[in-house]
C-alpha cells in the first residue's frame, strides 16, 4: 500500500505573514483529506510559524534542505536536529536547485539523507535529468547514478525509510511538465533499482512523486500512473486554492490499489506479480482489469516491467534498461 502524498515546496517565497495566511488556508481547506497525506515545506525562516499555525491538524511540515552534522561551525547552515525540534517530518534533498545552482554534489546529498535518517526524519531525496541529458537519451543514467549515490551505504530499513521524487529539470518552473507515459517510464525505472539496491518489497513499497509543473488540471492525470504515488508542488503550492485542489485530484479513488506490480527476477528467467509466477512472454490479468508482461526472456536488465492497464497496453513503451521494447496486447514484442 502506497498512500499517495502531496508535497508542497515553497521555495524561497513569502514572509511571515504570507506563510502564515497561506498555512492557515491549507489548514483550513484540508481539515480531513481523504486518501491522501499532505506536507508543506516553507522556508527556514517561517517554520516555527508555520509548524504553530498547523499543530493538531492533517497536513505534515517540513523543510527543504539541512546539513548532514548535528552541530557545529557550519556558518549558514541548519542541522537534521534543529528541523525535527520544530517539529519537521521529511527533508527534501537533492533537489535540482540545489544540485544545479549549489552544486550541491552527489557525495553531499548521500551524507544528508544518512544524517537526516539519522535523526527520525525522512529524507524525500529527489532525481531528475536535464533537458540536454534527455535529448542524449541519458535519462535512466542519470536518475541511476543519483538514487544509487543518494542511497549508497544506506541499510535496507533505511532505504525503506525514504521517499523519493522523480524532477525532470526541464519541468521544473517551466509549465512544461512531464507527460503521464513520460513520468511512469522513470518511476518504473527507479522502482526497478530499489529492487535491486534493496529488495522487491522495498519497490512495492516506496513512494515515488512526480515534480515539474504540476497544477490542479494536469495532477489527476498523473497520479493516475500506477507508479506515482503523489507529486511535489512548487509554483502551484504557493496558492492554497491550488494547492488543495492537486491534494484532492491526487487522493486515491475508493481506496483500491491502482495495480500490482511485476517483478522480474534479472538473473533468471522467473517472474512473478506477486508470488504468482508468470511465464515470460505472457500476460497476466489480475480481477481489477489490469495485465502485466513478463519479459525476463528479453532481458530486462532492471527486472522490474510496470503493469499497464488492459487499455493502454496495445503499443505502450516499455522500459528495458536504457533502451526499451514496445509490446503488443499479448505481450510480442514489435
Ligand atoms: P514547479 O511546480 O514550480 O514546476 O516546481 C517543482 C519543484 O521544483 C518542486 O520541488
Amino acid at each position: 500500500m502506497r498512500p499517495p502524498l502531496v508535497v508542497g515546496n515553497w521555495k524561497m517565497h513569502g514572509g511571515l505573514a504570507e506563510a502564515r495566511a497561506l498555512a492557515q488556508s491549507v489548514r483550513d481547506g484540508l481539515k480531513r483529506p481523504r486518501g491522501v497525506e499532505v506536507v508543506v515545506c516553507p522556508p527556514f525562516t517561517a517554520l516555527a510559524a508555520v509548524a504553530e499555525v498547523l499543530g493538531g491538524s492533517v497536513v505534515g511540515l517540513g523543510a527543504q534542505n539541512c546539513h548532514w552534522e548535528p552541530h557545529g561551525a557550519f556558518t549558514g547552515e541548519i542541522s537534521p536536529t534543529m528541523l525535527a525540534e520544530l517539529g519537521c517530518r521529511l527533508v527534501l534533498l537533492g533537489h535540482s536547485e540545489r544540485r544545479h545552482i549549489f552544486r550541491e554534489t552527489d557525495d553531499e546529498i548521500n551524507k544528508k539523507v544518512a544524517a537526516v535518517l539519522r535523526h527520525g526524519l525522512q529524507p524525500l531525496l529527489c532525481v531528475g535529468e536535464t533537458a540536454e541529458e534527455r535529448r542524449q537519451g541519458l535519462t535512466f543514467t542519470v536518475v541511476e547514478g543519483q538514487l544509487r549515490a543518494g542511497w549508497a551505504g544506506l541499510s535496507l530499513e533505511d532505504m525503506g525509510r525514504c521517499l523519493l521524487a522523480y524532477e525532470p529539470v526541464w519541468a521544473i518552473g517551466t509549465g512544461v511538465n512531464a507527460t503521464p507515459a513520460q513520468a511512469a517510464e522513470v518511476h518504473g525505472y527507479l522502482r526497478g533499482l530499489a529492487s535491486e539496491l534493496g529488495s522487491k518489497d522495498l519497490a512495492q513499497t516506496v513512494r515515488i512523486l512526480y515534480g515539474g509543473s504540476v497544477k490542479a488540471d494536469n495532477a489527476a492525470e498523473v497520479t493516475q500512473e500506477p507508479d506515482v504515488d503523489g507529486v511535489l508542488v512548487g509554483g502551484a503550492s504557493l496558492q492554497a486554492p491550488s494547492f488543495i485542489a492537486i491534494a484532492k485530484k491526487s487522493a486515491a479513488k475508493g481506496g483500491a490499489p491502482k495495480r500490482r506490480l511485476l517483478l522480474c527476477d534479472p538473473e533468471s528467467t522467473s517472474c512473478a506479480i506477486g508470488r504468482t509466477a508468470v511465464p515470460p512472454g505472457a500476460i497476466e490479468s489480475n480481477r481489477l482489469g489490469i495485465s502485466a508482461v513478463s519479459h525476463s526472456t528479453t532481458g530486462a536488465r532492471s527486472g522490474y516491467l510496470p503493469a499497464l492497464p488492459l487499455r493502454q497496453q496495445r503499443s505502450r513503451y516499455v522500459s528495458r534498461g536504457r533502451a526499451g521494447v514496445r509490446v503488443d496486447s499479448r505481450g510480442r514484442r514489435g
